[in-house]
């Protein structure tokens, strides 16, 4: 019988949830449009759509919020903030941004021109679409074992380095602003990169003279793997592995919802002093001044106390033990999924669950309505409906390798049980998924088409 040990916090606020009937649910997905972005949370039971932004904060963080200073200028929050990054990632410069995606945005806006080429082991949709939206090309080099669901391969968000080298030589060193790497890799399953690439990586984009940022989302669990799966870490600390990952790049952007356990909140670091000031200019005009960027002061201060409190080697045990207890009843019942399982996420595998539903009638997104008619769980669709676009020069149709549901795990908000009930759930829909059948869009905005497209079943 899996298990794992206890949760490392007691809790002390609750938030009621309930599950509505059957036909309450029914009613609700469809006029959602079959889609789960659509779905008012009230309506869930379980949501397990993001680990973004949805974190359960410490008592330590609502001091730090209550503490906050709203100053618009140099507030006591921002210098808080600029401490720990300093501490913890060690770049001359940053910039707080009220997410991920507005970093992205700026640095794409300063860097990316058209027809310029951005090679990474694997985009998250935002910072594809970022790219995309600046005329940039977003290119994903991730090893092949990523495409694997059964290769258990420890790291399997490393970039293939000899992929890297051939495409760097073949468009042009001067034809590529900026080389990238996602830590953990969202798109591919939140799977790490281990130190030893990520070290590739900086060599061979400083051999020809390319910065290199990384997408440091989930840099705490990036370390924590690292500490668990690689040799000669197992006695760092994970805040010193994260100084050592940082240590290799020129500047990074983060998405602060994640490992920095806050509701919102982002950064933008780097080195060169040039382009900084290009940072500044951007965000004053886009997020706001360079000492909140688009954050109330009280957000700055709890992040500050996230980062720290994300790398915590207790919680970031509890972690990974949370996602490998889930994996494991799901694999338990036959039901395939990436392997070994990423830090934030189960990425279920919807297209072996599903063989029969092609590509373009989107079998993630048949098992994430399913997910929610059947349990009440809001899941999300990592597969066609997010990643498939035209070819840019022949207008072809290019799927994604594979289609998958992501249920990624909130920080410190479910326990045990409820986790229980997700792997049931998805057992009762295994045992009926001949009978299943795909659905096509009634609407499809062209970027980052999953939030707001709108279905009919087929
Ligand atoms: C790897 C990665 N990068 C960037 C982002 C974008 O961050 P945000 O949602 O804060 O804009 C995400 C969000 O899920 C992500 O997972």
């Amino acid at each position: 019988m899996p298990t794992y040990d206890p949760e490392p916090f007691r809790i002390k606020v609750v938030e009621p949830i309930k599950l509505i009937s059957p036909d309450k649910r029914r009613t609700a997905i469809a006029n959602a449009g079959y889609n789960v972005f659509t779905l008012r949370a009230e309506d869930i039971f379980i949501d397990l759509l993001t680990d973004s932004g949805t974190g359960a904060m410490s008592h330590h963080q609502w001091a730090a919020l209550m503490e906050g200073d709203e100053s618009y200028a140099g507030a006591r929050s921002y210098f808080e903030l600029k401490k720990a990054v300093e501490d913890i990632f060690g770049f001359k410069h940053f910039v707080p941004t009220h997410q991920g995606r507005a970093a992205e945005n700026i640095i794409a806006a300063v860097l990316v021109k058209h027809g310029n080429h951005i090679p990474s082991n694997m985009h998250f949709d935002t910072t594809d679409a970022n790219i995309r939206a600046r005329g940039g090309r977003p290119v994903n080099l991730v090893i092949e074992e990523a495409f694997d669901p059964a290769n258990p391969h420890p790291f399997k968000g490393n970039m293939d380095i000899e992929k890297l080298q051939a495409f760097i030589e073949q468009t042009g060193p001067q034809n590529i602003p900026m080389g990238m790497i996602t830590i953990t890799n969202n798109a591919g399953g939140g799977q790490p990169v281990s130190m030893e690439n990520i070290k590739a990586v900086a060599t061979l984009y400083h051999s020809y003279g390319i910065p290199f940022f990384i997408d440091a989302a989930r840099y705490a669990e990036n370390a924590y793997f690292i500490k668990l799966r690689e040799p000669g870490y197992a006695n760092h600390t994970p805040i010193e592995i994260a100084r050592e990952m940082f240590s290799c790049a020129d500047g990074f952007c983060m998405s602060a919802k994640k490992d920095a356990i806050v509701n919102i909140g982002g950064l933008l670091a780097l080195n060169d002093d040039v382009t900084f000031q290009r940072i500044s200019n951007e965000l004053i005009l886009r997020e706001g001044f360079v000492s909140y960027g688009g954050l109330a002061g009280r957000d700055l201060s709890a992040m500050a106390v996230g980062l720290y409190e994300g790398l915590d080697e207790d919680y970031l045990a509890y972690r990974l033990n949370q996602t490998a207890y889930l994996a494991g009843l799901i694999r338990e019942q036959g039901i395939g999924l990436i392997e070994p399982p990423g830090g934030h996420a189960i990425y279920v595998d919807a297209g072996s669950l599903l063989p029969h539903i092609p590509h373009a009638e989107f079998p993630g997104q048949v098992l994430a309505v399913e997910m929610y008619l059947e349990g009440g769980i809001r899941t999300c669709e990592i597969g066609s409906v997010m990643f498939a676009h035209p070819h840019p020069d022949t207008g072809e149709i290019i799927y994604p390798k594979l289609e998958l549901v992501r249920l990624a795990i909130p920080r410190r908000v479910y326990t045990q049980s409820h986790l229980s009930y997700v792997a049931e759930t998805l057992g009762k829909i295994a045992q009926r998924a001949k009978k299943l059948k795909g659905y096509r869009f009634t609407y499809a905005p062209e970027l980052l088409r999953h939030f707001t497209a709108r279905f009919e079943p087929i």
